[in-house]
């Protein structure tokens, strides 16, 4: 059985850096599973789909691949071949991720690929429904969050350090939006599973929280 971790929790959690330190620190693979519902938004847009279209948006997932590949800076993610790892990141996108996310069918595709992924290897899977869906036999289960605020606040910085000129109010406004999509869908909505660690990171730090996971992890596979 291979060593599989679920971390899942809101927007701005911290759980895509978190897991890559994790990941890293066990040398295994970080599946960021965001990244494929946001190549689906982003197939939606480009074929000019509403991304509220749900038969639309169906129908776009059933005629692209989406894949993963791993390089020396981690994962790149595919979609019919093409590296679009640094055009999922706008808020375009983001906003229409969350969207697709909603349908069953978007959802089903995506969860067979992951779960054929976590099967195959030693791996670390962060999204919304890793411990509740699709790894709901996974070796350790973490839940991530901190209070709205702190989470803008923080992807705030980081929309800035690239260049973004959103401010804080509209960064905590669409955070606000998305987490009621993500927590409030009728298929597979976001919550921690029954058996996950919830880590509160408002006043935690990064290195407190990577050394909480990974020791749980270590526990786990001694
Ligand atoms: O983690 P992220 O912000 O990159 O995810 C983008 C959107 O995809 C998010 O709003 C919810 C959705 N998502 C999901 O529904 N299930 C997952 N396992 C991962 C992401």
């Amino acid at each position: 059985m291979p060593l599989n971790l679920a971390i899942d929790g809101p927007v701005g959690a911290g759980k895509s850096s978190v897991a890559d330190a994790v990941a890293k620190r066990l040398n295994i693979l970080h599946l960021d599973t965001g990244a494929m519902y946001r190549a689906v938004g982003l197939a939606a847009i480009r074929q000019g789909v509403d991304p509220r279209d749900e038969a639309g948006v169906s129908t776009v997932c059933d005629h692209i691949a989406v894949d993963v590949r791993y390089g020396q800076e981690g994962q790149h993610t595919l979609l019919n071949g093409e590296d679009v790892t640094g055009l999922i990141r706008t808020e375009e996108v983001s906003m229409a991720a969350s969207t697709v996310a909603r349908y069953v069918h978007v959802r089903q595709s995506m969860v067979k690929l992951q779960q054929t992924l976590a099967a195959r290897q030693d791996m670390l899977l962060d999204g919304r429904d890793i411990g509740t869906r699709v790894l709901p036999n996974a070796t350790v289960k973490i839940y991530l969050t901190a209070s709205p605020e702190e989470r803008a606040r923080r992807r705030f910085l980081e929309l800035e350090s690239k260049g973004s000129t959103d401010t804080y109010e509209q960064v905590l406004e669409d955070l606000k939006k998305r987490d009621q999509q993500d927590m409030h869908r009728a298929v597979d909505p976001l919550r921690p599973a029954e058996d996950a660690v919830v880590l509160d990171t408002t006043a935690m730090d990064f290195a407190a929280v990577v050394d909480a996971i990974a020791a749980l992890a270590e526990a786990k596979r001694a």
